[in-house]
């Protein structure tokens, strides 16, 4: 396995970076309509990048589908191509939907200081740890784990692309009361994409009629997602970089709330839940995920 990855304080990143890059990121001139969507990996982004690419084209796929998604959302700090979006997105008009996996801190400085909007998405870290685990097998710029467990433990130890999760989803559940912030959970776009999707739309200030809502919230559903070559990242309607070889395993995996329990021993899921609760319990973060 020859993967290697970027370090910069103490966190995994994508390996073509470097120090300069990360200045240019912390300068990055941000616009008031900028539209962020931050995850941890595997919370959730390619759901929110399709909700955010339909609502700006009034759910008119004609518009949306003549690109892929992380055409319509560019993947900010990663490489496609020869290009790395953060460089070319300055020519790009507004409003620009982005989408990134960096820390609060690492985000550029405007945006932390509230010009911009962010959407954070977060997952609850079992279902979270599963997928990601699976995703190491499909995406080449990943190291493949060994086992299970030596994942588990690499994941706990933020021995992993991009870091630790909870330093991640903690760094962004601090700014929640920020009103340039919104804060959601892949578990309540499960209980209820509806009213998550009129969430997304109240808080770009994007007017949409009922209608629209109802037409985003279907073509948002994972089953069209995973059958649509322009967002189910595996075969790509314009083959570029960042497109996974479907012979590895899929994007969309399964989709569901719940996955942790076919992985985690009881062992295990002991272990992991007391790591987390010592960790959230005093900032008051939940996900309902049993
Ligand atoms: S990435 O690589 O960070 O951009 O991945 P991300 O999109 O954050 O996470 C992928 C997981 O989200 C699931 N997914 C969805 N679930 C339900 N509905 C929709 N529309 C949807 N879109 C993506 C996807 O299946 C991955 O989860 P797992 O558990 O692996 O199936």
């Amino acid at each position: 396995d020859r993967v290697e990855y970027y370090r910069y304080k103490g966190i995994s990143l994508p390996s073509h970076l470097a120090t300069e890059d990360m200045d240019a990121i912390q300068d990055f001139a941000v616009r008031d309509d900028d539209v962020f969507i931050i995850t941890y990996p595997k919370s959730g982004t390619a759901w929110l990048q399709r909700i955010v690419s339909l609502l700006h084209n009034d759910g008119d796929v004609s518009k949306t589908e003549l690109k892929d998604l992380d055409e319509l959302v560019p993947y900010f700090e990663q490489k496609c191509g020869d290009s790395v979006p953060f460089r070319e997105l300055p020519e790009a008009p507004s409003p620009r939907p982005i989408k990134s996996h960096f820390q609060f801190f690492l985000a550029p400085l405007q945006l932390q200081q509230g010009k911009g909007k962010v959407i954070y998405v977060a997952r609850n870290p079992k279902d979270l740890a599963v997928s990601y685990y699976h995703f190491h097998f499909l995406a080449p710029r990943l190291k493949t784990p060994t086992s299970w467990e030596q994942f588990l433990q690499d994941f706990v130890n933020g021995e992993v692309y991009y870091g630790a999760w909870h330093q991640h989803v903690l760094g962004w559940w601090q700014q929640r009361d920020n009103p340039n912030v919104l804060f959601l959970r892949y578990e309540d776009l499960h209980k209820n994409t509806k009213k998550q999707v009129e969430k997304v739309a109240e808080f770009l200030q994007w007017p949409v009629t009922p209608e629209v809502v109802e037409k985003v919230v279907e073509l948002s559903k994972f089953q069209k997602m995973a059958t649509d070559p322009t967002t189910n990242k595996v075969e790509g309607k314009q083959g570029k970089a960042g497109v996974f070889d479907s012979s590895k395993g899929t994007f969309f995996r399964k989709g569901i709330v719940g996955d942790w329990k076919s992985h985690f021993s009881d062992e295990q899921g002991q272990w992991f839940d007391t790591f987390y609760h010592d960790k959230l319990e005093p900032t008051g973060l939940q996900f309902e995920f049993e």
